[in-house]
């Protein structure tokens, strides 16, 4: 056998890494890593920093999956997902918002993650300016500088709500152009929600100024109060991204949708092609079972809005009573600037001392982040009992 040659180090290597992948960490991601080190070298943790649900996916997914692996061949589908898939997804807009979709604005992605990728490739060339807000989904503003499309951040405080509104919009557009907007609500880190009429005036916004609006839905079914409304009811223009990940309990089966404008189809179907040929059938099969597990879904969500109470009644116990409010989604992000001005080393500190991983918010905020937290709450009930009484007894 020929033994591979040794890898040289990054100094020594001649070949150059690109300039454009030098984006930051997912330090989500990173705790995550390191917290699983941990737990192989015997120590107890506690996982409240990724955003996944702790249950996994409804009888009806894993049993659609195994009969189809059942002597079929498993290959390649249409780029733009099944066509029963399609139709179902469309359904699903029909009996939960009672909205009429067409299965051909519909495309199957891989996760959101990959819907995003098609859909800033198809809405923008590098150079363009996209905005997004300041706590937010990491993800965004990292794939958008690794193709070169320039991040506007728009910091949200309680002034309104943690959300962003069409004078926001409008202020930043008057500055510099903005080709693009990419909301999301529920949101993460801090789970708020915009209202309907929020959401209708950034819609409406973004059709004047022509700045294409990208709403990323990925936790709608997980709401504590009103659900979620979607963008499609107000707006023929807006890119709608959602997931199978969140609410669907499918993270690991990396399969998501968007729904877009007609003229957009084709663009995202060949780079569909392209990018990732399909979505993987296995997957396909099984998201087009989860819709018929509601009964299993909900019991899920009770879960979680039992962990949130706990949550909402430990937390200013402690002195950590300032977070934005839990409308949805299954996180809670903390005011911890009484404690730390460093949330990198205080959460780094805490996994350490008492095994209990959670987000810096560093992660979500390059600046107010050093003093905040995010504490996922998708986990079992007993883990988020513990978790608090390990936090007591350390802040005490
Ligand atoms: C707001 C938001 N959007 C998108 C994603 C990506 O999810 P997926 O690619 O699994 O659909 C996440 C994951 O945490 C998220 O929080």
């Amino acid at each position: 056998m020929t033994e591979a040659a040794p890898r040289s180090g990054p100094s020594s290597s001649r070949v150059q890494i690109s300039r454009r992948s030098n984006v930051a960490p997912f330090m989500a991601l990173d705790v995550l890593a390191n917290a699983r080190r941990r737990e192989a070298q015997g120590q107890d943790i506690i996982h409240l920093e990724i955003g996944e649900p702790g249950s996994p996916p409804p009888r009806a997914v894993r049993e659609a999956a195994m009969a189809a692996l059942d002597g079929r061949r498993i290959g390649y589908t249409e780029a733009l997902g099944r066509p029963s898939l399609r139709e179902r997804i469309a359904r699903h807009y029909r009996d939960a918002y009672g909205l009429a979709v067409a299965p051909e604005h519909i495309v199957v992605t891989n996760g959101s993650s990959g819907g995003f990728l098609l859909a800033f490739l198809s809405l923008f060339d590098a150079g363009a300016r996209v905005a997004i807000a300041a706590p937010g989904y990491p993800a965004y503003r990292n794939i958008l500088e690794a193709l070169g499309i320039e991040t506007v951040t728009i910091e949200v405080s309680e002034a309104t709500r943690f959300v962003v509104t069409p004078s926001m919009i409008e202020a930043v557009h008057a500055k510099t152009r903005l080709d693009g907007i990419l909301l999301m609500s529920p949101a993460n880190p801090s789970g708020t929600m915009m209202s309907a009429e929020a959401l209708r005036d950034v819609c409406a916004a973004c059709e004047r100024l022509g700045v294409a609006f990208i709403s990323d839905e990925v936790y709608h079914g997980l709401t504590y109060g009103q659900p979620a409304r979607t963008a499609l009811e107000f707006s023929s223009e807006v890119i709608v991204a959602n997931s199978f990940s969140k609410y669907f309990c499918m993270t690991g089966w990396r399969i998501g949708w968007l729904v877009l404008p007609g003229h957009m189809v084709r663009t995202v179907e060949r780079l569909q092609q392209n990018l990732a040929v399909s979505v993987g059938l296995l997957s396909q099969i099984g998201a087009e079972a989860v819709f018929d597990a509601q009964e299993d879904l909900q019991r899920v969500l009770s879960g979680y809005a039992r962990n949130r109470a706990i949550l909402l009644n430990e937390l200013p116990d402690m002195g950590l009573g300032g977070f934005h409010p839990v409308d949805g989604a299954f996180y809670i992000y903390v005011d911890v600037s009484r404690l730390t001005d460093d949330s990198g080393h205080f959460c780094a500190k805490m996994l350490d001392e008492i095994g209990v991983a959670a987000t810096p918010g560093l992660d979500f905020d390059r600046t107010r982040g050093r003093g905040a937290v995010r504490f996922s709450f998708a986990g079992p009930e007993g883990d988020i009992v513990e978790a608090m009484r390990r936090l007591k007894s350390w802040l005490r």
